[in-house]
């Protein structure tokens, strides 16, 4: 994997202003949506989506403004949850969208370098039982948990970046 840097400042977007209110007091949060992101062609370094693009209603437009915004050389890194293929059921685990389909996405508007790893065995158990602590404890959420034993779903660091020479398609 490249080695990643932890931003020391940043701006984040939530469509939701709960959540806003919950994240950390180092970062600049704005309500808005990662689909249409307030910010200019190449203006951003690194772009960083934690949690959330397997919420995202539209993930090729996801790809489409974090591809548009990052500069050359720019860096993309993800971790979200997706199905491990296509063959997973569309229920019970919120969107059953195949991580295959998101790798190709990005690569489709034009990252290079799309690298996709495995981590739901580092992170399944912590997440169960931090849904178990949640509101969420009756969900879907639970299912997460039999549904990554079972070889459905995963968690994944996702990162790609944007060649430094490039041609916008
Ligand atoms: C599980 S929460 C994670 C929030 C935060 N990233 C974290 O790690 O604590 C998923 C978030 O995705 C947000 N979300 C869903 N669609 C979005 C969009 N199009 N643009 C921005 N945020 C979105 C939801 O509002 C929700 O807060």
């Amino acid at each position: 994997m490249p080695r990643w840097h932890c931003a020391s400042s940043g701006l984040g977007l939530d469509l939701s202003r709960e959540q806003l209110a919950e994240q950390p007091a180092r970062l600049v949060l704005e309500h808005g949506s990662a689909l249409v992101m307030p910010f200019g062609d190449g203006a951003v370094d690194k772009c960083y989506s934690v949690e959330a693009a397997q919420h995202f209603e539209d993930r090729t437009a996801f790809a489409t403004e974090a591809r548009r915004v990052l500069r050359p050389g720019g860096k993309l890194c993800a971790a979200p949850f997706f199905a491990t293929d296509e063959s997973a059921p569309g229920d019970g685990i919120d969107y059953a969208v195949p991580i295959e389909a998101f790798r190709a996405g990005l690569h489709e508007v034009g990252f290079a370098d799309v690298r996709v790893e495995s981590i739901g065995d580092r992170v399944r158990q912590g997440f169960d039982t931090w849904v178990s602590q949640t509101q969420c404890k009756g969900s879907w959420g639970r299912n997460w948990l039999k549904a990554n034993r079972a070889g459905l779903a995963d968690y994944f660091l996702v990162t790609a970046s944007v060649s430094r020479v490039t041609s916008r398609k």
